[in-house]
């Protein structure tokens, strides 16, 4: 079949279309759940990584990143200071208020985390991330963590037709603002569905009433990065690891979505109920 394109360049997915994001996001979110109580003081990220590769090809799926333009690993794990794109079995880069020594991927109390898993299945691809805690985190971290999670919530609240991917970006970036926090403009959200990145860009940022209009069967992430200082981000020599330049403490959160006749279906939305970390 030959994929519908609106004048935007963006794919318009049927409604048994639907049924395959269904299950890939699904299968998603559920490695997102399986992999909580790993994420502890001690583990290493390669093995959290090892965990969700197993888990895919289990569940008859493909890691996307594996191999995706060269990303070696099946998860990004993005610790602290990290923005995305953090490569799990890599030393996690030091940070201003580590306590010991940073040598390799192994996870300190206190640090907070963020996993982000896109599988494959039937040809679907799924894409979230969660923020993880080890051990327990100082209350600016969780609060950060907090506005980060309600920042994605009130980007969806925004999606429906008719409304334009400007009001995605413009409901996040008024309310992280009015936090006293800061939105990355360095990287952003993406359509998918049977391609991992695809038209539009998703900002996290803008201006009302701008941008592409949202239409039923658009298929797309929301993953809002967001910084307790600045939003500049800066790559480290391995040309994947993203860290704010301010060394600030950075989380995010991602689900993907599709826009309905009247508002959202969420693919990723946790089977167990876990996609806040810090929920009862
Ligand atoms: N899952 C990421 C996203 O949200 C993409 C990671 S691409 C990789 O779009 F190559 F870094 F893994
Ligand atoms: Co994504
Ligand atoms: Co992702």
């Amino acid at each position: 079949m030959t994929p519908r394109l609106n004048k935007d360049g963006i794919t318009l997915h049927s409604k048994e279309e639907f049924e395959g994001m269904r299950a890939a996001g699904r299968l998603a979110a559920e490695i997102l759940d399986m992999i909580g109580p790993h994420v502890v003081p001690g583990a290493k990220l390669d093995d959290l990584d090892k965990l969700c590769h197993d888990f895919m090809i289990e569940n008859d799926s493909t890691p996307a990143t594996l191999g995706y333009r060269g990303y070696p690993k099946s998860s990004c794990i993005s610790v602290n200071h990290v923005v995305c794109h953090g490569i799990p079995g890599s030393k996690i880069p030091s940070w201003k208020n580590d306590k010991n020594k940073r040598t390799d991927d192994t996870l300190f109390d206190g640090d907070i985390l963020n996993i982000d898993v896109t599988c494959i299945l039937n040809g679907w691809y799924g894409d979230n991330s969660r923020m993880y805690i080890a051990g327990d985190a100082k209350p600016y971290a969780k609060r950060l963590i907090q506005v980060t999670h309600d920042a994605l919530m009130i980007g969806i609240d925004q999606v429906k037709p008719g409304n334009t991917f400007g009001d995605i970006g413009a409901a996040i970036q008024r309310y992280v603002e009015a936090q006293k926090c800061s939105v990355v403009r360095d990287f952003c959200g993406h359509g998918l569905g049977r391609v991992f990145h695809s038209p539009p860009n998703v900002l996290h940022y803008g201006r009302w009433g701008t941008g592409p209009v949202l239409e039923e069967g658009m298929f797309f992430t929301i993953e809002p990065m967001v910084n307790l200082g600045r939003p500049e981000t800066k790559v480290l020599a391995d040309d994947w690891t993203a860290i704010t330049r301010d060394k600030s403490l950075s989380a995010q959160f991602e689900h993907s979505m599709g826009v309905t006749a009247d508002g959202v279906e969420i693919f990723t939305e946790s089977p167990a109920g876990l996609f806040h970390p810090t929920q009862p």
